[in-house]
């Protein structure tokens, strides 16, 4: 999309998450904070409880190189960015998501720290040993070919790096 019709979209995508931010009782001209925005931007099995226990799990550092594929609204990437601080790139097949994800970076003041990109986890636009985690919530079940799926995790790692995920649809 380009032009005027990317422009009208990208404000009424705004717009929507604004509203959104006002019906949960929150002022979107103060700094929000990534947990107050937790309840709307975690689009997972057990929201921003499941990602605390990944970030536990996963042993994230102030110092990883992270990758969150299929990123969504990147609540996940801010509570990430904000502790333990790291950096995040976020990938997302749909442009609505990327454009979606800016406006809460900014409000949450974490833009600085976190990358979006429209891009797919079967063609990860990075190069190869790009990352200390790859990070991935509910997108794997909507990926049928997983075995391009994980050469692709595969080859974004660097040697000894981690792949925090859940809900990939296996059974
Ligand atoms: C259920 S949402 C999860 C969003 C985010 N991971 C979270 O937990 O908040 C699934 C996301 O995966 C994205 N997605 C699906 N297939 C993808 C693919 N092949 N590559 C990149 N993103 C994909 C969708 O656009 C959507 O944003």
């Amino acid at each position: 999309m380009i032009g005027l019709e990317a422009h009208y979209s990208a404000n009424d995508i705004e717009a929507r998450i604004l509203a959104a931010i006002r019906a949960a009782g929150l002022d979107p001209g103060q700094r929000l904070s990534p947990v107050e925005l937790a309840a709307l931007d975690h689009f997972h099995t057990g929201g921003f409880r499941a990602s605390l226990v990944l970030k536990d799990l996963a042993k994230i550092r102030a110092d990883d190189r992270v990758l969150d594929i299929g990123a969504g609204l990147a609540g996940p990437a801010r509570m990430l960015a904000a502790s333990p601080g790291c950096r995040v790139e976020c990938i997302d097949l749909s442009p609505d998501y990327f454009v979606a994800a800016l406006l809460p970076n900014r409000l949450t003041g974490l833009e600085d720290r976190i990358g979006v990109h429209v891009g797919s986890a079967l063609a990860i636009p990075f190069p190869d040993y790009s990352f200390d985690v790859v990070w991935m919530q509910n997108v794997g079940m909507n990926i049928a070919d997983k075995r391009k799926l994980y050469e692709e995790i595969h080859r974004v790692l660097k040697p000894g790096g981690r792949f925090a995920f859940q809900g990939d649809g296996r059974r």
